[in-house]
């Protein structure tokens, strides 16, 4: 088959298509005809070898995709060959093939393409994993999001509007602004020219919001804190502004501060099987309803992958980016 090939650790120019081994797929796996794989945050980390595949991964880029299953494990009952799926991968998403646990497939929601479909595995089983199953966001309570415009960031816009919640976002783009506006945000905030501490302060009347995803790191982990409410939840998926940072605590205990942090790719095959079970249960329906709507920039032909790296890692985007074999 074909696949990306990161031919060494640099620059988007080192991502070559090349001719590689059909992967074989285990007793609990089975084999997916890749349709379309989008792009995360984390290949561009994975092509510059600062985010190895964890061990026993596909040393191939791509964390999700949609397609038909073309094989099937012995042990696997629930799926067979030609379903139409879509599915959270630890990696091998950017090639014609790839085998994947049977536990992180999910069924196409109705009312989606097979092509665009790929934009949810990855993006829903973050945000309902750390946003829901760990930071309890429930209706009536406010949630910022950083990087509104992101593939997490509209997807965790839309999901968060459909479960009740009141929805801040910050970006930095007048375009952006308004695209979030659009998909449901209730408040948007330019980091580029406001503060979003002292807007979170005037909307909230002082109070503060009750959940944070922040992807930004030690940049934002003081403001974060300052924008929290009494028993508020900070949670981090990503170090875009930095991993190292002073802080003053006394916020966690005057307001009874929660700080959680977490990664989807290292999880196990059972943690990851129990949460894409939840996102099929709580997920799905919102999209089947078309309240959660896949939020797709552009789609590439697989070969122009460095491209599309370019074009992340430029900022210009807003949503996914999907890669078609
Ligand atoms: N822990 C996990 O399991 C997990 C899983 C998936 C993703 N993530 C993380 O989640 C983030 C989003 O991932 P993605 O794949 O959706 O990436 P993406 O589409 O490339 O989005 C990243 C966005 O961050 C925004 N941004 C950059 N600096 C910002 C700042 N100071 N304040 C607010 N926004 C800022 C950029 O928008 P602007 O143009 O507005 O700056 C950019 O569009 C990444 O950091 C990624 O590593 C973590």
């Amino acid at each position: 088959m074909k696949a990306i090939v990161i031919t060494k650790h640099g620059g988007p120019e080192v991502l070559q298509l090349q001719d590689v081994e059909d992967p074989q797929i285990k007793d609990d796996e089975v084999l997916i005809k890749v349709e379309a794989t989008a792009l995360n945050r984390a290949d561009t980390l994975q092509r510059q070898g600062l985010y190895p595949p964890p061990k026993g991964a596909s040393e191939y880029l791509g964390l999700e995709c949609s397609g038909t299953i073309e094989a099937v494990g012995r042990h696997v009952s629930r799926w067979k060959i030609g379903d139409q799926v879509c599915a959270l991968l630890a990696g091998g998403g950017y090639a014609e093939k790839v085998a994947v646990p049977a536990g992180q497939v999910l069924p196409i929601p109705p009312g989606v393409s097979l092509k665009d479909a790929t934009s949810f595995p990855e993006v829903a089983g973050t945000v309902w994993s750390t946003v829901f199953m760990m930071s309890h966001l429930s209706a009536g309570e406010t949630f910022l999001v950083h990087g509104g415009s992101s593939g997490i960031g509209t997807f965790a816009i839309q999901i968060a509007k459909y479960w009740g919640a009141k929805v801040f976002i910050t970006t930095g783009s007048e375009e952006k602004l308004a695209f979030c506006k659009e998909i449901g945000a209730d408040l948007c905030i330019n980091y580029k020219t406001e503060d979003f501490v002292a807007r979170v302060k005037e909307e909230t009347g002082g109070r503060g919001v009750d959940v944070i995803l922040d992807c930004i790191g030690a940049a934002y982990y003081q403001r974060n804190l300052e924008s929290l409410s009494v028993d508020g939840r900070l949670f981090i998926i990503g170090f875009q502004g930095g991993a190292h940072t002073e802080v003053d605590l006394r916020a966690l205990v005057a307001k009874r501060l929660t700080v959680q942090g977490a990664g989807l790719r290292n999880r196990s095959l059972e943690n990851k099987a129990a949460i894409i079970s939840e996102v099929e249960k709580n997920v799905w329906p919102a999209i089947a309803a078309g309240k959660v709507k896949p939020i797709v920039y552009k789609y590439f032909p697989l070969s122009e992958a460095a491209e599309t790296h370019r074009l992340m890692e430029s900022s210009k985007h807003i949503g996914k980016i999907l890669l078609v074999p």
